[in-house]
């Protein structure tokens, strides 16, 4: 088995580059099932979850390869409506994508549950009842998912009873081809869900986001075109905990600052430096402390920063308090950071962190964002950390040991047998 061997310390200085990002990328790539002829999408991340999407599309007949360093090539000119590759389905939420993109393509489909990282209960709910409100019949038994229509879907008027970032991608991927306007209410606004939007409008689609609601015009058919996956806000945000841990000066090449603004404000109340131009952004780090905060939807707080942030508070003078608003139960981390020395209180979907003095430890990752927490707290703690289940971390982010060296930290990856 990989392990990740951390030595802590050590101050952070240089440049990295950030890949595209991976929750873009996914729904993209499952709607090419819309698209006819080639698709060219770049700066796709080379990470586990973009390999089995691609996997999967291949074990229905599609093309789905990478044909560049970045870059992938889709035709799903000839897949047909069955999906072979099902043990991947459920290791991936983004398999969810698969719901709304072969019932715009069949009118049907039939799949394991989608997985996704097991931080709680991750419905679908949402997902069912927009396609419902399209005319589809869906049945669920919580192992596998069948969605079918007996008649061609009809455009409707859907409001979504909680924002979500699927269940708004797999709406718009449901309504992008039918016969007139589809109006969605109360979606989520993550820059993964423009990312789609943008990629199928450049196909041809007709679609709009006004503030929560997008509107889908739906158009006969979508043409294949090339395009490129915006870079990914979670990693970008990642980094700039890491220097924040262990002090230093990186400049983040590649992002789009506006994605990081609310964050970027909270970093900034703890005493980071960060300064935008252009596609840069340069962190400054030395005593930092320590804030409250609370995840909601974007441009919010992001959920998915929640672990990486709790690693940075216990470097913090003061600490902090996180409030987790979107998975209640995603604090699988304590108990592995608590292993190094961290003073961690969890009440109910709040957890308390004291500042402390971390020391390295053997750590098992629990899922992709605690794995990446546990990262960056055996770079701030002294001594030797060994970081096992690495294939939890390589589900979303690209080469993270490679960057994270090229900048100081004493880190490496450990092949296994
Ligand atoms: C996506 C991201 C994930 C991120 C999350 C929130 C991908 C592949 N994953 O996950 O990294 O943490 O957005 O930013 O892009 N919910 C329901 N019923 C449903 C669907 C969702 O109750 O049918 C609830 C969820 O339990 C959660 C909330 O809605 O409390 C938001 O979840 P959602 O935005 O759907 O997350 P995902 O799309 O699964």
């Amino acid at each position: 088995m990989e392990k990740i061997i951390v030595n802590g310390g050590n101050r952070l200085n240089g440049e990295i580059c950030i890949s595209g990002m991976k929750n873009s990328a996914l729904p993209i790539i499952f709607s090419c099932i819309l698209v006819k002829g080639d698709c060219i999408i770049n700066n796709v991340p080379k990470v586990s979850d973009v390999f089995n999407a691609l996997e999967i599309l291949s074990s229905m007949g599609a093309v789905a390869e990478f044909c560049g360093k970045n870059t992938v090539l889709i035709n799903t000119d000839r897949i047909d409506d069955t999906i072979s590759a099902k043990h991947l389905v459920s290791t991936m939420r983004a398999s969810s994508y698969l719901m709304g993109a072969m019932l715009s393509r069949f009118g049907k489909v039939k799949m394991p549950m989608p997985g996704g990282c097991n931080f709680g209960a991750r419905p679908i709910d949402l997902h069912l009842k927009g396609f419902e409100a399209l005319g589809a019949k869906c049945f669920c038994d919580g192992e596998n998912v069948e969605i079918f229509s007996s008649k061609k879907l009809k455009c409707n008027k859907i409001t979504l009873d909680k924002i979500s970032v699927g269940a708004t991608i797999n709406m718009v991927l449901a309504s992008a081809c039918l016969n007139g306007t589809t109006v969605i209410s109360n979606c989520a606004k993550e820059p993964h869900v423009d990312d789609l939007i943008a990629f199928l409008n450049c196909c041809g689609a007709k679609i709009a986001r006004n503030g929560t609601t997008v509107v889908c015009q739906g158009v006969k058919a979508l043409y294949g075109k090339e395009y490129t996956v915006f870079p990914d806000m979670i990693e970008a945000l990642t980094y700039i905990c890491a220097v924040g841990i262990c002090k230093g000066e990186i400049l983040l090449k590649r992002v789009v600052p506006y994605q990081l603004s609310y964050p970027t404000e909270v970093f900034k109340e703890m005493g980071f430096e960060i300064t935008a131009c252009g596609d840069t952004v340069t962190v400054r780090a030395d005593e930092i402390f320590g804030c409250d905060v609370v995840t909601a939807p974007y441009p919010l707080f992001p959920t998915d920063l929640h672990p990486q942030f709790a690693a940075l508070l216990c470097f913090s003078r003061g600490g902090g308090c996180i409030r987790e608003e979107i998975f209640p139960t995603r604090f699988a981390y304590v108990n592995e950071l608590r292993k190094m020395g961290a003073s961690i209180s969890r009440l109910r979907n709040m957890v308390y962190i004291k500042e402390a003095q971390l020391t390295g430890a053997s750590l098992d990752a629990t899922d992709l964002r605690a794995g990446a927490s546990l990262v960056l707290a055996a770079l701030g703690a002294a001594g030797e950390s060994e970081i096992n289940n690495v294939n939890y971390i390589v589900r979303g982010y690209e080469s993270i040991v490679e960057k994270i060296a090229d900048i100081g930290g004493k880190i490496k990856l450990i092949k296994g047998d």
